[in-house]
């Protein structure tokens, strides 16, 4: 038996000022398309922007429902129009950010489970990395790859 320790990196920014510029342009698209949030349910609202290789930028935002479970999240709404619209097209960088009633939180909007298990496919897919930017006014985390926020990632692509 052994123990073994996992590191993870990922940068922290105090404002989006000190983000550089297409990392600033995509937490502004993301608090755009958190408008479009329609959460009567929680009223957390939560917009997501993804990069495309070639520039394009595809928003989404959280959408519920009265039947709960048929709801989906900012991150899935995002990357699933990406690849439906531009299928193939590698997904170079997500931005996210949440808060109650239409505010933008202090503190990171980070991903659910399910969000981040869809990310590691469209990596996997692309076969380049994705980053992840968990915006807040008061912080702001970016991860340079899915991997570093989901560690053990189930891949079914491995299983060869
Ligand atoms: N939500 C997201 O849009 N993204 C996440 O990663 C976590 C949660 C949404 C789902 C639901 O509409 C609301 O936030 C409260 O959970």
């Amino acid at each position: 038996m052994k123990t073994v320790n996992l590191d993870i990196t990922y940068e922290e920014y105090s404002s989006i000022e000190e983000m550089d510029p297409t990392d600033q342009m995509l937490v502004k698209e993301a608090i755009e398309a958190q408008k479009g949030s329609y959460a009567p349910y929680s009223h957390f609202n939560v917009g997501a922007a993804v990069l495309l290789e070639d520039g394009i930028v595809v928003r989404g935002s959280n959408q519920e429902n009265a039947a709960y479970p048929s709801g989906l999240c900012a991150e899935r709404t995002a990357m699933f129009a990406a690849s439906a619209n531009y299928p193939g097209k590698a997904m170079l960088s997500i931005a996210i950010v949440g808060g109650f009633s239409h505010s933008v939180a202090d503190t990171p909007c980070t991903p659910c489970g399910a969000c981040r298990q869809v990310m590691a496919e469209y990596q996997t897919l692309s076969g380049k990395p994705m980053s992840v930017i968990m915006f807040g006014t008061d912080k702001v985390w970016k991860f340079s790859r899915v991997d570093d926020i989901l560690p053990f990632i189930f891949d079914s692509f491995n299983e060869k």
